[in-house]
């Protein structure tokens, strides 16, 4: 089993197009970003392995030997991803989590020692490796939003940028460098409540939200169109079209009815910077994205940071086409990451 410390990490990623048209069956764009998450495994002389989730204030410790000694062939049964009863009771055994323990903290956990015990024993991933992380990432969606497309998963999973269209996954080919800022307004949102939201707007007026959803399924191919032509020979008028895109889209999802004040202030205050924003996700409050176009000049995108910033909203500046989870070793880390896992 584990013999080195385990560094692994996952890319943040945005949905540039086709948010909730494709939990209908459009096609969406999603892209990756290089903003990660990080967790650090680490055996110890003490014959320990812990666990760090900096992020979700995760640490756990577990006996190297206890985990060796376990007979991990209850994994193997059935479909990973529906465990049954035995296989979960088994696997909370093995956690040892306190009775207090929030339930979210304790299904990362139990999600964390499954995907330890079956693949984490190996240096490196195969392709088979990450679909089977795929397919938990999408159990984790469905316990968000019950009904998810599958296509925020499989973008952090397989990183790159990537088309999702009813499941099937492709990935962009040479799509451009992007640079974006990543806005969060701080609203908290309810994806299920969202996404059962536009189903219902659907329902009630399929004449005009079926319409819309057509049109945003066309913004998302003509961006893909756009995107192919940018990776040969990127020009300003093509960002001129992905601009007019956003802009049409937003709209769109303010029509279905997941728009929300603090996203139409994002917009507006980067609207008198010269820049182009709509939501990214579900919407409702959230994030947002907004496009830089190349020549920008660095005072300008600081000015706008600065806007945001004033009216409460975090904002990152950063860019699309990141790798998909990963391995990496401890050196190859920037200081950073290292502090925040609490050195190496
Ligand atoms: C949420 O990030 C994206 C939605 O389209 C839901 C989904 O695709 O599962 C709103």
């Amino acid at each position: 089993m584990l013999s080195e410390v385990l560094l692994v990490s996952a890319p943040g990623k945005v949905i540039l197009h086709g948010e909730h048209a494709v939990v209908h069956g459009k096609v969406a764009l999603a892209v990756a970003l290089n903003l990660r998450t990080f967790l650090r495994l680490q055996p110890h002389s003490n014959g320990k392995v812990d666990l760090s989730l900096p992020n979700i204030g995760i640490k756990r410790a577990w006996d190297v030997a206890r985990l060796q000694s376990l007979d991990t062939s209850f994994l193997e049964q059935g479909d990973v991803t529906t465990p049954t009863p035995e296989q979960v009771e088994k696997l909370k055994e093995v956690a040892g989590l306190p009775d207090d323990c929030a339930v979210t903290k304790r299904l990362a956990v139990l999600a964390f020692l499954y995907l330890y015990l079956s693949i984490c024993r190996k240096q490196r991933w195969t392709k088979e490796d990450l679909e089977l992380i795929n397919k938990w990432a999408f159990q984790g969606e469905r316990m968000i939003h019950g009904n998810p497309s599958g296509v925020d998963n499989a973008v952090s999973t397989w990183g790159g940028a990537l088309r999702y269209h009813q499941g099937k996954i492709s990935s962009l080919k040479r799509p451009p460098a992007l640079q974006i800022l990543l806005t969060n307004t701080k609203v908290p949102r309810n994806t299920r409540a969202l996404v059962a939201g536009v189903r219902n707007r659907l329902l009630k007026f399929p004449e005009i939200v079926a319409p819309l959803l057509t049109s945003i399924d066309a913004i998302s191919l003509e961006c893909e169109r756009v995107l192919g032509e940018m990776g040969e020979a990127p020009a300003l008028e093509q960002y001129l079209v992905l601009e007019e895109l956003i802009d049409m889209n937003q709209h769109h999802l303010n029509a279905l009815g997941v728009g929300h004040a603090s996203l139409d202030q994002l917009c507006q205050v980067t609207r008198a910077h010269g820049l182009h924003s709509k939501l990214t996700g579900a919407g409702g409050g959230g994030c947002g994205i907004t496009l830089l176009k190349p020549g920008l000049e660095q005072p300008e995108v600081e000015a706008t940071k600065q806007a945001l910033t004033s009216c409460g909203f975090d904002c990152l500046e950063t860019s699309i086409g990141a790798p998909g989870v990963s391995i990496h070793s401890a050196t190859s880390l920037d200081s950073r990451v290292q502090q925040a896992l609490g050195g190496l």
